[in-house]
């Protein structure tokens, strides 16, 4: 063959490898409204960066005649390339090819991506769009999965991991997703669940519609396996390279700080007055946070999932923070089973990947019942007590008004080694509130008036002893447990120059095989 004979063939075999299963079903996958797999890594990553691994990979399997139908590729296309100049590793499951279905030599690309990624350092970045294990190869494929889990596992906390799900993922499939970091979901186009509508029919009886199974609205409102949902790719793409912009690519680095556009220290006066005066009014917390970071940009995660916690990206003078928030404006911001689980997550995200955590404190305590109880917010609660002790990256919380019982001490009090830990002067830190406090305290006494208006007077007198006496942050930073009380305006400055302080900060946990938090 000649020189230019065996170019050209190299140029046709790339040709076939690019339409994947071919043109119609290419063009089927438009029609649903869905990018192909190639095009999904050319809008992630920078212009021109992509370089292709394994782009010459075809099937092994000789059953069902599968000798006779080849595709170059074999339904997944892999490699790296960079977003921002930072290199990613990426995985992109082509549905034109057997419906994305994952065969043996599908999951060694997949592989080899992942390790490229440990050993590199780089985030790994996989979108999923699959009708799961291949099914003419049979435990090949199910063996194919269990090697992708296993690298999840040895990937997490060491690179970030990002699952898109632009399409189905079904089965044991969704355990690589769910093994990761992030988890974005594209509406009506994507679905995840362990057990198909079909089979739930039969063994159940349940009726119920792929959507409402797995759909995205329900893994981010009610499940919350996953962090996002996007109306489209185009803007789950997007949301890819934004998240890069809070992370470091691995965990022996630091997230990537940004010159700000504005590094005058920052007075926030209407702070000051955001607080309702009662302190049962409810108010948004997003309102302190958008005023107090970067820009007002805040990234936040599982937003519709545990609405009485907030949890979320942001910058605070170009420093990449992790803020965690309790939302007064949603169940009064109790902590329950899943804002527990939630925030607890985050947190140990955060800690693995370095980013300092914020956390703003408004509390009342945890939600009581036996739906809770039974569900074990036991487990839940100490599950976040457990990711803020044991975290060792800077650590600032501001308590904004209530802190009390249980939930003060979850909420990165002092002992869980926060580093900084201010408050409000509107702040309440006590082992309860007034009203519950009173009831136990003199319970016998109030039952021993008979009077209606005396004993009313009573209880308003006790509980205004309490309240002047308790519910006060002065108690809490009496003992230094509150390291100051900071007028609300100033609050950003003590943050950055929190951070800036706090940058070199070491601190260690115990060498051990791995910790056993209540899982
Ligand atoms: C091989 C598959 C396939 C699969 C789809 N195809 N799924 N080939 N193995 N798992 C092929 C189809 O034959 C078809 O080929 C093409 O992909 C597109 O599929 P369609 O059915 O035409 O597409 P659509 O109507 O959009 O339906 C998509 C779908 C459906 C809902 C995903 O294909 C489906 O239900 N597939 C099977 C899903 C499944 O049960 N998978 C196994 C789950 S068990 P042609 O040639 O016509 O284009 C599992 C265990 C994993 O995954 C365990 C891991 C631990």
């Amino acid at each position: 063959m000649e020189r230019q004979e065996k170019i050209n063939e190299l140029l046709q075999k790339r040709q076939e490898a690019l339409i994947g299963g071919g043109v119609q079903r290419i063009a089927k996958q438009h029609i649903q409204g869905k990018y192909t797999a190639r095009e999904r890594i050319e809008k992630l990553l920078d212009e021109g960066s992509f370089e292709e691994y394994d782009m010459f990979v075809t099937h092994r399997c000789r059953d069902f005649e599968m000798d006779k139908t080849q595709y170059l590729g074999d339904g997944v296309v892999t490699g790296r390339g960079t977003i921002d100049g930072r290199v990613v590793f990426v995985f992109s499951q082509d549905f034109t090819v057997f419906g994305g279905s994952l065969s043996e030599t599908f999951a060694k690309k997949i592989c080899k991506v992942m390790d490229q990624a440990m050993k590199m350092g780089a985030p790994i970045i996989g979108i999923n769009d699959s009708g799961g294990a291949r099914i003419q190869e049979g435990v090949m494929s199910l063996a194919g999965y269990a090697e992708i889990f296993q690298r999840n596992i040895m990937a997490s906390g060491v690179v970030p991991q990002i699952s898109a799900i632009f399409g189905p993922c079904a089965g044991g499939a969704v355990y690589s997703p769910a093994l990761t970091d992030i988890v974005i979901m594209s509406e009506e186009k994507s679905y995840m669940f362990v057990t198909g509508p079909k089979v739930t029919k039969t063994v159940t009886g349940e009726d119920i519609s792929t959507e409402n199974l797995g759909g995205a609205s329900v893994h981010t409102s009610k499940s919350g396996v996953a962090h996002f949902r996007v109306q489209n790719e185009d803007e789950g793409l997007a949301l890819i390279r934004k998240l890069l912009e809070y992370l470091p690519q691995n965990n022996l680095e630091e997230p990537f700080t940004t010159t700000p556009k504005d590094t005058s220290e920052k007075v926030i006066d209407e702070l000051n007055s955001i607080i309702p005066e009662n302190s049962n009014t409810p108010y948004d917390v997003k309102e302190i946070i958008y005023k107090i970071v970067d820009e007002e940009e805040f990234l936040e995660l599982h937003r519709h999932f545990a609405k009485n916690i907030v949890v979320g990206f942001a910058k605070m003078e170009g420093i990449p923070v992790g803020i965690v928030a309790n939302q007064p404006n949603f169940l009064a911001g109790v902590l329950d089973i899943k804002a527990s689980k939630k925030a607890a997550r985050f947190v140990r995200f955060c800690d693995a990947f370095n980013i300092p955590v914020i956390t703003f404190v408004d509390v009342p305590g945890f939600l009581p019942g036996s739906n809770q109880e039974h569900g074990g917010i036991i487990n839940e609660g100490a599950k976040l007590m457990f990711a803020y002790g044991e975290a060792t990256v800077p650590k600032i919380t501001i308590t904004l008004r209530k802190s009390y019982g249980g939930a003060h001490d979850v909420m990165s009090c002092k002992q869980l080694r926060g580093d900084l830990n201010y408050a409000w002067p509107s702040a309440e830190i006590a082992v309860m509130g007034e009203k519950g406090a009173i009831e136990i305290l003199e319970g016998r006494n109030i039952s021993e008036i008979k009077d209606d208006k005396e004993k009313l007077e009573f209880i308003n007198n006790k509980e205004t002893e309490y309240r002047k006496k308790f519910t006060n942050p002065y108690e809490a930073a009496k003992y230094g447990f509150i390291d100051d009380i900071i007028e609300p305006r100033n609050t950003k400055i003590r943050i950055v120059r929190g951070l800036k302080a706090l940058a070199t900060k070491k601190d260690y946990n115990p060498p051990k095989k791995h910790c056993n938090i209540p899982l």
